[in-house]
């Protein structure tokens, strides 16, 4: 099930994203080559099937919610160029191929992340991937630029680069991971179920429980894998949070309780879609399939 439906979201944000790296003049395509490069390079593409998913769930159309997938992809996309670059993670490899610095190098990377973070705010707004409804839309750019700045992902990946070599303990930890990671995909979620435009209150708070559970499980499991996946599985080098002495899930807790912490955010996350019928059957599967991931 999972499979299926990874794969026609998967192709319905890939085709959508496809339409955004056009350079707007030939000087240009050195940067925009970066840009397209940076994003369409594989990648699970997690935080889109969020997006359709938690579209589905309130009735609306997968199509909706198209404008929505691509932001937080690009956002996504961009946050990783930057955080392989030397004056942060160093990393070498990403989704099986060169980092963008590495392909490029590291001012067309700085400049590919920036281009790509405005990028994400025009697809959003883009009339052919997104609702005309202002009100949505406002609500949408505040929610993404809220979940993407210092408050949010910059905020947490700031607090991460500042603890290197420091034992955080678990409060810290998870404050850590739920800016970093956790908030994109709990926007994710929520940019899906304002673009059905069928969103109620209630179903939005439940839907931010899930959101909020999920996206710390996606960064302890992110933390396991470092530990016992291996690079080719991975797309990236494995052993790499271990060898820059970052704090993560399994050095504070150690592999098995980090694991279990996993399946409980997962229960956690089942547990707040109690309220949906079968619609949300593609949200339940990438609850399971976060904490059971291999790559
Ligand atoms: C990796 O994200 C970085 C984290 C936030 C943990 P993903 O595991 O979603 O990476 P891709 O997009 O599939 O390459
Ligand atoms: C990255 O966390 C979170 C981001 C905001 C990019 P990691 O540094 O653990 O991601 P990977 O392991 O390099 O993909
Ligand atoms: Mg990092
Ligand atoms: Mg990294
Ligand atoms: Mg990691």
């Amino acid at each position: 099930m999972i499979a299926a439906y990874s794969a026609t979201s998967q192709a319905r944000v890939n085709a959508a994203l496809e339409t955004l790296f056009n350079p707007p003049s030939p000087e240009l395509a050195r940067l925009y080559d970066a840009m397209r490069y940076s994003v369409m390079n594989g990648g699970k593409r997690v935080r889109p099937l969020l997006a359709y998913a938690a579209c589905e769930a309130l009735g609306g159309k997968a199509e909706q919610a198209n404008g929505a997938a691509c932001a937080v992809e690009l956002i996504h996309a961009y946050s990783l160029v930057h955080d392989d670059l030397p004056a942060m993670d160093d990393d070498d490899l990403r989704r099986g191929q060169p980092t963008t610095h590495k392909k490029f190098d590291e001012a067309c990377a700085i400049l590919a992340g920036d281009g790509l973070q405005s990028l994400a705010f025009s697809a959003l707004l883009d009339p052919r991937l997104s609702t005309s409804d202002a009100e949505i839309l406002l609500q949408m750019v505040s929610a993404l630029a809220l979940a993407a700045g210092p408050a949010g992902m910059v905020g947490g990946q700031a607090i991460d680069l500042g603890s290197v070599g420091l034992k955080l303990d678990q409060k810290a930890l998870e404050y850590m991971h739920r800016h970093k990671t956790g908030a994109l995909i709990e926007v994710s979620v929520k940019l899906g179920a304002l673009a059905s435009g069928r969103a109620e209150k209630d179903e939005l708070k439940s839907l931010q429980t899930y959101a909020q559970a999920i996206g710390l499980a996606f960064q302890v499991q992110d933390d396991i894998l470092d530990v016992e996946s291996d690079t080719e599985t991975l797309g990236k080098r494995q052993g790499a949070d271990i060898a820059r002495d970052k704090p993560t899930y399994p050095a504070l807790l150690g592999l098995d309780a980090a694991k279990a912490y996993a399946l409980e955010l997962r229960d956690q996350a089942l547990h707040a879609l109690r309220p949906f019928d079968a619609a949300a059957e593609p949200l339940r599967d990438l609850a399971r399939y976060i904490v059971e991931r291999r790559s």
